[in-house]
């Protein structure tokens, strides 16, 4: 094979964001919008990684790790160093995930070019592989990041997800549900945010502690609550859950004033998604109500979707 196309989704956390990366259980799903890699084989040595997004490209190796490409180039190299094989590689990036808002497009990215590098050279590694690697990656980009990211654009769906058991697909039925997420326009940095969290946490470890057990358990009671189709124990949740995060510092008034515009217009729950400080925030509905709300957003937010619940993970779209 020469060369592979392959897509990964983003993801949106329901629960638990920040709490898992102290080992709580969090649940996320995975959002249509995907991010797609294109990878062929060369001659040449060298890796060059085009960015459509960005409009950016570069040849690595140069040992440049703030260059926003150098993640790709990292994705791609451990992969082939995985499989064992020394190539020189084209690789063309488009995405449909807004960076920086909590959606995980860079671990999708991290996702989708490891499974192309792999199949442009014939190999078709399994998931857990895949997520491995992109892991690696997303350490990259921020140094201490849980693995929720990378799992949910491997495996797709929706899972409840805990750093040191892994995660479980969850049955749920999310058919009588959509998500509206609208932007706060303030960009954000995850591993920035995780510190900052990490820091107010230690300064007040007695009464961060049981801020953090809470999280944990109300994950617990939102997956058994999306098993069994209440949605709107799961919306109750959510905003549980939101409380705990501006409890911890990752609110502002403008991701506040999106929680709330969402909930005075029928939505059944609205939270921060991802690591807050700005990003977007997610609103379940039942369906049927999701462009009322979208609506309303729109009216606060320059960028409002509407996204469907539980799609494929990582695939490989075409080869050759
Ligand atoms: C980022 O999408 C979610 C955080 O919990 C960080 C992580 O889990 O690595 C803030």
């Amino acid at each position: 094979m020469v060369w592979a196309k392959a897509s990964a989704p983003g993801k949106v956390i329901l629960f638990g964001e920040h709490f898992v990366v102290e080992d709580q259980p969090a649940i996320a799903i995975a959002l249509n919008l995907r991010a797609r890699v294109y990878a062929e084989v060369r001659e040449k040595e060298g890796i060059e990684v085009y960015s459509k997004n960005l409009s950016l490209r570069e040849v690595f190796p140069k040992e440049d790790p703030k260059s926003p490409l150098y993640p790709i180039y990292y994705a791609a190299k451990s992969t082939l160093s995985f499989i064992g094989k020394e190539k020189g590689l084209y690789i063309e990036v488009d995405s449909e995930i807004p960076p920086a808002s909590g959606m995980g497009s860079s671990a999708a990215v991290a996702v989708a070019t490891v499974a192309a590098v792999a199949a442009s050279l014939g190999f078709k590694l399994d998931r857990e592989d895949i997520s491995m690697l992109a892991y690696r990656a997303e350490k990259i980009v921020h140094g201490k990041p849980s693995g929720i990211d990378n799992t949910i654009s491997t495996y797709g769906g929706a899972i409840a997800y805990r750093k040191s058991e892994g995660f479980l697909q969850l049955e749920a039925d999310f058919s009588p549900v959509m998500l509206v997420l609208a932007d706060s326009g303030i960009p954000r940095n995850t591993g920035i945010m995780v510190a900052k969290v990490q820091e107010l946490r230690k300064k007040y470890q007695k009464i961060m502690d049981p801020l953090y057990y809470a999280a944990g358990r109300l994950a617990v009671e939102a997956a058994k609550m999306m098993e069994r189709g209440d949605f709107e124990a799961v919306g109750e949740l959510m905003m549980i859950n939101h409380g705990l995060l501006s409890a911890i510092g990752v609110s502002n008034m403008k991701l506040e004033e999106l929680v709330y515009t969402a909930r005075k217009v029928g939505a059944l729950g609205a939270k921060i998604t991802g690591a807050g400080g700005g990003g977007f925030i997610v609103a379940l509905c039942r369906r049927g109500e999701e462009k009322k709300v979208a609506k309303e957003l729109e009216k606060v937010s320059e960028r409002v979707f509407i996204s469907d619940i539980s799609v494929e993970g990582v695939i490989i779209e075409d080869f050759s």
